[in-house]
């Protein structure tokens, strides 16, 4: 675990080094706050970690390192406006601290830096990178449309919401791996691995996300607890409990959904008590465990060292026991 502190502190250092304040003000100074607020640094922790795993040096990936948690940090100004989410990492969204045509600039802005710190990279490295890149943020995009469009449709079931979660959520993370094999010049096999590994650990994440925005702690989870259900989004834990519940149960929880008071205090209390009472709150930490074990699965195929193995495992399991 040492070595995620000193990957986390490299690239703070990295980061305060290369992301300056400059004019205008308006543009900039949303860029700054929103990447000074904090957060976990998974992504960039993750390239950098898997760029030594396959034998190469973490230096060589800050730039991508970077790029990761710009284009994460863009993705989530723009999440805030689409949720109408007041907060984010305990402090005000940027939407709501500047307003909705600042936050969709600066957010665009950062896409665009994000895909200029690539190009510190040689050719035939440079190709790669950006290749995943485009690849990866075309299928944010996507995710983040099934998202939405999820919110106002009845036909949604668990295997529409798992491609959903891959393309919003998963597929950044495996990005991340897979980029420091990239920069490293991992074989192929353990390039699919690596990315295999963090697409199953990415979407138990999305899984744990859900559950959080439920029964997360407010003081630790740094977002506003329930605006998942403000938002009647298509959660894990309302599908699960539409299957599992009896037929008043379900019928309650679609009227539920169909509300919007002005607070929604009630409604929040209501729906979380039929996520229990269903068992879908339970099933839902079930999954988040059959998706870690799968990625563990993964793991065992990949050709590396034991202590490597032990920290991806134990880091694993700490996303697993998350409050934030
Ligand atoms: C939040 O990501 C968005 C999701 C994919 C659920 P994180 O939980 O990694 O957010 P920070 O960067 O740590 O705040
Ligand atoms: C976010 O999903 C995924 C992306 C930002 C691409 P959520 O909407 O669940 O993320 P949070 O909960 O706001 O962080
Ligand atoms: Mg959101
Ligand atoms: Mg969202
Ligand atoms: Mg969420």
């Amino acid at each position: 675990m040492q070595k995620m502190q000193l990957y986390k502190d490299e690239f703070l250092a990295f980061m305060e080094e290369k992301v300056r304040m400059k004019e205008p003000e308006n543009l900039y100074g949303p860029i700054l706050y929103m990447l000074q607020l904090g957060g976990k640094r998974m992504r960039p922790i993750l390239v950098l970690l898997s760029t030594e795993i396959f034998g190469g040096s973490y230096k060589n990936a800050l730039q991508a390192a970077l790029a990761i948690e710009m284009f994460h940090n863009f993705s989530l100004i723009h999440d805030d406006i689409m949720d109408d989410a007041p907060m984010r990492r305990g402090k005000t969204s940027v939407h709501e601290k500047w307003d909705l045509n600042t936050a969709i600039l600066s957010g665009d802005a950062m896409l665009i830096i994000a895909y200029k710190l690539f190009e510190d990279y040689e050719k035939e490295t440079f190709v790669k990178l950006a290749q995943l890149f485009t690849e990866t943020a075309i299928k944010v995009c996507e995710g983040q449309q099934y998202d939405v469009d999820f919110e106002i449709s009845d036909d949604v079931g668990v295997d529409k919401y798992l491609q959903m979660v891959e393309y919003k959520t998963a597929v950044l993370l495996a990005a991340a791996l897979k980029m420091g094999a990239i920069i490293a010049n991992a074989s192929k096999e353990n390039t699919e691995n690596i990315y295999e590994f963090g697409r199953l650990l990415g979407i138990g994440f999305q899984l744990q996300d859900d559950y959080l925005d439920v029964f997360g702690d407010p003081k630790s989870f740094g977002k506003q607890i329930g605006g998942d259900i403000i938002e009647n989004k298509k959660t894990f834990l309302y599908l699960t409990a539409m299957e599992r519940s009896t037929k008043k149960e379900a019928k309650q929880l679609l009227h539920l959904y169909d509300l919007a008071p002005n607070d929604p205090s009630e409604k929040i209390v209501a729906i979380r008590t039929i996520f229990e009472e269903s068992g879908a709150a339970k099933h839902t930490q079930k999954e988040i465990q059959k998706y870690t074990k799968m990625a563990f699965e993964v793991l065992d195929k990949i050709a590396i060292g034991p202590d490597y193995k032990e920290i991806l495992k134990s880091f694993g399991e700490d996303l697993m026991n998350r409050k934030m």
